[in-house]
Order: structure tokens, then C-alpha cells, then sequence
């Protein structure tokens, strides 16, 4: 059979994807919006194999259990696939990051889109974008964003079929930076596929709910304008608001470490500078900072030097995942 490998890259999200009004499905309780990040990617290689008894994952150079709750997740996504192509062939499938998984920089919606696209070439099934997303979305939904390129919207929608991503502006319409302070290198104890079902249990998320989509349409304009400091100002207080609904949540979620403030304090600084950045993260404590190409050295510099920062990485508005040639097996 064919082997296939594809290259997707992680997002952040500018408005955060939070609860699910149908776990089963994934379909969110708001859309979202992200900037697709080039610098932190998923490549994976999928072939189905006559005689395979089992789908083998490999993930980062290790084998993962087939009992375990990411295999169990990768396998169920498989025989989404295979179910498109009536296949009933047991998979291969080797994954690698280029950055820390499970630390709150979203290797699942980069994995999974990845998973997704090398799997669909592998049994050869050739599927519309929207349908692409549709299908990477039942995986994760944060993936379902970066099966397009750029600055991409999720439309909440009210069933599968009507909800997946489409891009607002390409990643070559406007170069933002992202700098990412890696403060911790363990993972974090909380998945957001767990959290996400806590949403409800916050007392402001139903003030959240309320200006979600004025939010989401400052937002899209805020991009198709190019307007830096309004898009960053609003990335930011998104990021707050969010932690607030999960530090508020029974039980609590408390992700921050003292690094993370550390960088938030930094970044507040360095605006106080006349060194225009903005915060944000997602579940986790790892932080991203956005910034436009001209700050990116000084801002790299001065977020590398804070003690409590172990790394920097660093990534730009990325485009759409590519299939390679080279496989990873
Ligand atoms: C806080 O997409 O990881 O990063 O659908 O259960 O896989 P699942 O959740 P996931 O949730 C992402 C949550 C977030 C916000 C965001 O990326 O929009």
C-alpha cells in the first residue's frame, strides 16, 4: 500500500475554542480564530499494511501503548478514515514534533491534522477542504483549524456538517511573529479534552457566551485590517478571560507557573517600552508572544533572559500542511 507523510503546523488561538455543546461530535460552544504557527509542526507517516494485526503508533521515538488514552484516540480516528474507504488494513503510523508535546503549545490540533491528511493519502481518498476539516475536527478541534493555512476561523456551526475552518487571510497577507517562553519542560497534568468539559461549571462562562461573537467579528476585522495593536490588545484580555473561566471552574485548573507570570510581568514591560507585544497561552503554562518582525529580536532577547524561562521558540504566521516526499519509516 501507499505510504503517505504529511507536515501540519500548531496554531494559537486569537478567540479560544472552550467547552463542547456536543462531546460527541466536537462541536464547540463558540467558534474560534488562530494564527496558524510556522516553527512548531507535526510530520507523521501512515501506511496500511496487509497482516497487521494492530495499528502501530509511534509518537516522538517512542511506541505508545495500545491500552493508553492518546493511542485509543488515534486508533478511533483510523477507523474514521478506513470507514471512508471501506478498508478494514491495521496502520503504521510514526509522529514527530518539533517541540514539547502536552505542554499547552497544541500538538494535537498540528498531530492530528497531520494524522488526518497522511492517512486520507495513504488509502488514497481524495476529499474537499471543508470535508477535510470536518473530519479532523471529530479528532480534535483545535486540528480542524490547521488543515488551512494563515489566520483561519472555525465556524461554530450546529452539526458536523456545517462546522469546520476556513481561512481569513493567508500567512503570506500579514507576517506576525510568535515567540514562545518554554518555562517548564514537564507535561501538564490536565488535558484540554478533559478541561473542556468543566466549562460549563465557571460562573462567568455564561457572560462569556454572551460577547463571544462580537468578539469574533472585532477580531476578523482586526486581521483583515492588519491592525497589530487592536488584534494583540484583544488576543491578550482573550487569554485572561479564558484563564478566569478555568481557574474558576469546579475543579479549578491552575496551569500558571511562576515563569508564566514572570513573562506575562515582562511583556507588560517591554510595552511600557514602546516595544509593542501581547501575551496569550492556552492550557498550560508555556506562553506565546505575539509581536510584529521588527521586535522580534529585542523581544527574543529579553523574554530568553528572564530566569525563569528555560527556552524561546520561535515561529511566524504559517501556511497550510504540506505532503513531503521523505518518509519517517
Ligand atoms: C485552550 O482542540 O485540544 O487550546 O477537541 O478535545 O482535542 P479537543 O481540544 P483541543 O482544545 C483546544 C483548547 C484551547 C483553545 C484553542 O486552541 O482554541
Amino acid at each position: 500500500m501507499k505510504k503517505c507523510t504529511f507536515q501540519a503546523s500548531s496554531d494559537i488561538a486569537l478567540v479560544k475554542y472552550w467547552g463542547k455543546k456536543d462531546a460527541e461530535n466536537r462541536l464547540p460552544e463558540n467558534g474560534s480564530i488562530s494564527m496558524v504557527l510556522d516553527g512548531l509542526n507535526s510530520v507523521t507517516t501512515v501506511e496500511f499494511v496487509q497482516n497487521l494485526e494492530a495499528d502501530m503508533i509511534s509518537i516522538d521515538g517512542s511506541e505508545i501503548s495500545q491500552d493508553s488514552r492518546e493511542a485509543k484516540r488515534v486508533i478511533a480516528h483510523l477507523d474514521r478514515i478506513r470507514a471512508l474507504a471501506g478498508s478494514t488494513l491495521r496502520a503504521k503510523v510514526v509522529s514527530q514534533n518539533n517541540f514539547p508535546r502536552g505542554t499547552g503549545l497544541s500538538s494535537s490540533s498540528s498531530g492530528f491534522a497531520a494524522l488526518t491528511l497522511a492517512a486520507l493519502g495513504a488509502l488514497e481518498i481524495d476529499l474537499p477542504a471543508k470535508e477535510v476539516s470536518i473530519l479532523a475536527r471529530q479528532a480534535s478541534g483545535s486540528a480542524c483549524r490547521v488543515v488551512n493555512g494563515g489566520f483561519v476561523e472555525w465556524h461554530e456551526g450546529d452539526s458536523s456538517e456545517t462546522s469546520f475552518s476556513e481561512t481569513i487571510s493567508g500567512a503570506e497577507d500579514w507576517d506576525l511573529r510568535d515567540i514562545i517562553a518554554v518555562v517548564d519542560s514537564g507535561q501538564k497534568t490536565t488535558s484540554s479534552t478533559s478541561g473542556h468539559e468543566l466549562a460549563q461549571t465557571s460562573p462567568f462562562f455564561s457572560i462569556r457566551q454572551k460577547n463571544i461573537n462580537q468578539k469574533l467579528t472585532q477580531c476578523r476585522k482586526f486581521i483583515q485590517d492588519k491592525d497589530f495593536s487592536a488584534l494583540g490588545a484583544l488576543a491578550e484580555a482573550e487569554a485572561l478571560e479564558f484563564h478566569s473561566i478555568i481557574l474558576t471552574s469546579t475543579p479549578p485548573l491552575i496551569f500558571w507557573k511562576p515563569g508564566t507570570v514572570a513573562v506575562m510581568h515582562e511583556v507588560q514591560q517591554l510595552r511600557e517600552e514602546g516595544i509593542e507585544c501581547y501575551f496569550t497561552l492556552n492550557t498550560g503554562f508555556n506562553v506565546h508572544i505575539l509581536t510584529t518582525p521588527e521586535n522580534e529580536e529585542i523581544v527574543t532577547e529579553r523574554i530568553g533572559k528572564l530566569e525563569l524561562v528555560k527556552s524561546t521558540i520561535n515561529a511566524r504566521s504559517g501556511g497550510s500542511p504540506v505532503e513531503l516526499t521523505e518518509h519517517l519509516f
